[in-house]
């Protein structure tokens, strides 16, 4: 049993997402959406790794890069025997440089809404650091929780990838705020893309195998696979554009001709042209970012940056 491996469980029996509710809701509105967190069953899961492997898409390997530079800094900012708290953990390569570079860390708290995918991930971390207590906690870390009691030592956030870059900005202000809370006393790792040159970004979210393509077609596919429709996949297309006032990429699913798709009892209308929007990803400046930051009572210490300036890793104290 994976979970013996691990020092506590705690379940909070986050809500499961209701899928079909999300879909008839977003496609009943005049701007047709769908929310991008469903992107991530076992295929899209798939996909976003091969995302994560592609040239063009240079936040994983530059994120990861950064880590792996700074990693004694910031475990010097970070200082000795805190609680690492990681939001959204996955099955994340990024935490285990943290682990290796940290003094004597009292224990990993791997945070994620997906139970099986959490107690696997953790069990097999904790297999891998003997010794490091792992505290692995079932929640939706974007919903009030009273959290854990770790006991004596600072908790100190981890969320790397520019997760936040998928929130809207006022989502981001409230994760950040809770999470200020949450790790008083300790501090917070965070990864954030940055604002840069518009190819770049439009060749991240473009890229030529078609992976990013088949990421955002893959949530009609699961529509088909999951709910009672009959999307036509060749019918729609995959479209990310760089909008630079709002500073985000925003992926569509452009339909290609005037068309009618039976969702269950529901039948949704498209007109050529019409798009589904899928997912912002919000870029941010170093200081946009560190304003943000401050207004949640956060205390930027420590920016690192590659040296063409694509992405950010910051140390927040909270103080
Ligand atoms: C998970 N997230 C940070 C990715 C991003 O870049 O916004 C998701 C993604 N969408 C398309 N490619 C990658």
């Amino acid at each position: 049993m994976p979970i013996r491996a691990l020092a506590a469980f705690h379940d909070f029996h986050p809500k499961p997402e209701n899928f079909h509710d999300a879909v008839v809701e977003g496609l009943s509105k005049p701007r047709k959406t769908l929310p991008c967190k469903f992107f991530y069953d076992a295929e899209g899961s798939r996909l976003f790794e091969q995302i994560c492997a592609l040239d063009e898409y240079y936040p994983t390997r530059t994120d990861l890069a950064l880590l792996e530079t700074h990693a004694g800094e910031i475990a010097e900012l970070v200082g000795s025997g805190c609680h690492l708290v990681e939001f959204g953990s996955g099955a994340s390569v990024k935490v285990r440089v943290l682990l290796g570079a940290l003094d004597a860390p009292r224990s990993y708290v791997p945070i994620d809404i997906s139970r099986d995918h959490l107690i696997g991930a953790a069990a097999g971390l904790a297999r891998e650091f003997p010794g490091l207590p792992v505290v692995a906690v079932c929640a939706d870390y974007t919903q009030a929780m009273d959290f854990p009691d770790l006991g004596e030592g600072p908790r100190v956030g981890f969320f790397p990838g520019s997760t936040i870059g998928n929130f809207t900005p006022d989502e981001a202000t409230a994760f950040l705020d809770q999470a200020h809370g949450w790790l008083l006393g300790g501090g917070l790792v965070i990864g954030v893309d940055l604002r840069k040159d518009a190819d770049t970004l439009h060749a991240a979210y473009n890229d030529t195998a078609g992976v990013t393509a088949a990421f955002n077609k893959n949530l009609l596919a699961r529509c088909n696979r999951e709910l009672d429709s009959a999307f036509d996949l060749d019918a729609f297309r995959h479209e990310a554009v760089y909008v630079s006032d709002k500073g985000r990429v925003e992926m569509h699913l452009v339909s290609t001709r005037d068309q009618l798709v039976p969702v269950g009892e529901h039948t949704f209308a498209f007109s050529d042209g019409e798009t589904i929007h899928t997912e912002n990803s919000y870029k941010y400046t170093v200081e946009g970012f560190c304003d943000m930051a401050r207004r949640t009572g956060f205390r930027p210490i420590r920016t690192w940056t590659d040296p063409e300036d694509l992405f950010s890793v910051h140390y927040l104290a909270a103080a």
